[in-house]
């Protein structure tokens, strides 16, 4: 770090990946082809992309070196025993379980734990799979975020942090026998990317341990958040990021983890757990549908990739860049009047559609809206976090998601050149109407089309 405003990658390209350049003529073809839906769009046909920060990372010279290192051994292979050390050196937790990624590690869990009478798992917000993942076992997901994270406008350092009142009116009301897990999601996605404090952790897993109701993370993206903590609770701004990680999973009793986030892999994901009948319970349910416990769905090498990107994570010069690169899109966006949830989140800015587009209602998806006219408009795909990803959705998000140590600074300036152009016709922008969805998971398959009024 140094004192200059310039926000400079804390690295250097050693190889790159050619973009494709397309006409706007044939991204309408594109889009038309795709029934406004971007996640049907081939990748190729994409110049920015902006879906999500989901395995799309850069991995660095070490982790691709550290894949000719991964031992393929059906069981015990030593791969798993680097990436459980270093694992259980930077969470401390007493198991871990590799899964192919994050939502294999949802299932695994929910299966051991969610029974017909104990179904009902608490979280600040659950993220879509982590819901469906609960749905799917006819448990119900409810959510505890604090009130002041629905207001984009609100200056609020926590705005991940869970409601403690509704957590113990909650417990008191449906009882502690019902609930087999309460979550924490750090830093919370489907609220904005917007992060936990420690002293939340903290206070939520008094009530849970007062109620015998075991405390996961949904660990993500557990560096962005335990950097927001290092800004914003002043008696760890002399703390390292490891120490704070450290603590903050001092509180917890396990965590679900996509890799493919705060792990800087492509694919890779775990399961933490300290009680040792449910790590038994999980190693079962593992072995059955996931893949034996010391590979659990991943290759060795992939375990070598994890292992070394749970050390790079913690360089306090990459949080610096990635946490201050995402605001520095954020503010241009705020600087041309285009309303966004604040304060800015770590992996992602979120606009708020509902004010961007206020002629468009909730059921004409104003959020999809737009992200059909950035690709439209610069070949910039985005992703929807709004009433067509969850019905009823008391938000209208459009996520511009950053993957990690992929795009430089002028790719950036270029999707807010493209920003500007797209908000200076905004008023012309139409709604659209599903004309196909699926039973789960509506938004990654549905149809739609443009909708007259
Ligand atoms: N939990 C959170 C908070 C997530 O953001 C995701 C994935 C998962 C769990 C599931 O992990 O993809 O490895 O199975 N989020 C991606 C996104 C897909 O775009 O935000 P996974």
């Amino acid at each position: 770090m140094n004192n200059f405003k310039t926000i400079i990658e804390p690295f250097k390209i050693k190889m790159i990946e050619p973009l494709t350049m397309t006409t706007e003529e044939e991204r309408r073809n594109i889009l038309k082809k795709a029934h406004n839906n971007l996640f049907l769009i081939k990748a190729k046909d994409v110049l920015i992309d902006l879906l999500t920060d989901s395995g799309t990372t850069a991995m660095s010279s070490k982790q691709w070196s550290s894949l000719l290192e991964g031992d393929e051994s059906y069981a015990g292979c030593e791969s798993y025993y680097k990436f459980e050390k270093i694992a259980k050196d930077i969470m401390g937790l007493k198991h871990f379980f590799p899964t192919h990624q994050g939502r294999a590690a949802e299932r695994i869990l929910f299966s051991a734990i969610i029974s017909k009478n104990k179904n009902i798992i608490l979280n600040n917000n659950h993220f879509d799979t982590t819901r469906a993942n609960v749905e799917q076992l006819n448990g119900q997901a409810i959510d505890l975020v604090i009130d002041e994270s629905k207001d984009s406008n609100l200056m609020h350092p926590f705005k991940g942090n869970i409601d403690l009142n509704k957590l113990e009116n909650f417990i008191k009301r449906k009882g502690a026998l019902n609930i087999p897990l309460c979550m924490i999601t750090i830093t919370n996605n489907s609220g904005g990317g917007q992060p936990v404090s420690m002293e939340n952790i903290k206070d939520v897993s008094k009530i849970c341990k007062k109620n015998n109701i075991p405390l996961f993370f949904d660990a993500a993206r557990f560096a962005e958040n335990a950097w927001f903590i290092k800004e914003r609770e002043k008696e760890y701004k002399n703390i390292t990021i490891k120490k704070i990680v450290n603590e903050m999973f001092s509180y917890v009793d396990g965590c679900t983890m996509s890799g493919k986030k705060d792990a800087l892999v492509n694919i890779g994901g775990f399961i933490g757990v300290n009680d040792n009948a449910l790590a038994e319970k999980i190693k079962n349910i593992e072995i059955l549908t996931e893949g034996y416990p010391t590979y659990g769905g991943l290759a060795g090498r992939d375990l070598e990739a994890m292992a070394q990107g749970l050390i790079e994570i913690l360089s306090e010069d990459y949080l610096y860049y990635r946490v201050n690169s995402t605001r520095y899109l954020g503010n241009a966006l705020k600087n041309i009047d285009i309303p966004i949830m604040n304060p800015i989140g770590g992996h992602a800015v979120y606009i708020d559609c509902k004010k961007f587009l206020p002629h468009i209602p909730s059921h004409k998806f104003p959020a999809q809206a737009l992200a059909c006219e950035l690709y439209l408009a610069g070949g910039i795909r985005t992703v929807e976090i709004g009433s067509l990803m969850f019905e009823n959705s008391e938000m209208e998000l459009l996520r511009l998601t950053i993957p990690r140590r992929v795009y430089t600074q002028s790719h950036i300036d270029y999707v807010i050149e493209v920003l500007t152009k797209v908000n200076s016709y905004k008023n012309n922008i139409r709604g659209l109407e599903i004309i196909y969805a699926p039973p789960f998971l509506r938004h990654f398959s549905a149809h739609l089309k443009h909708s007259n009024q």
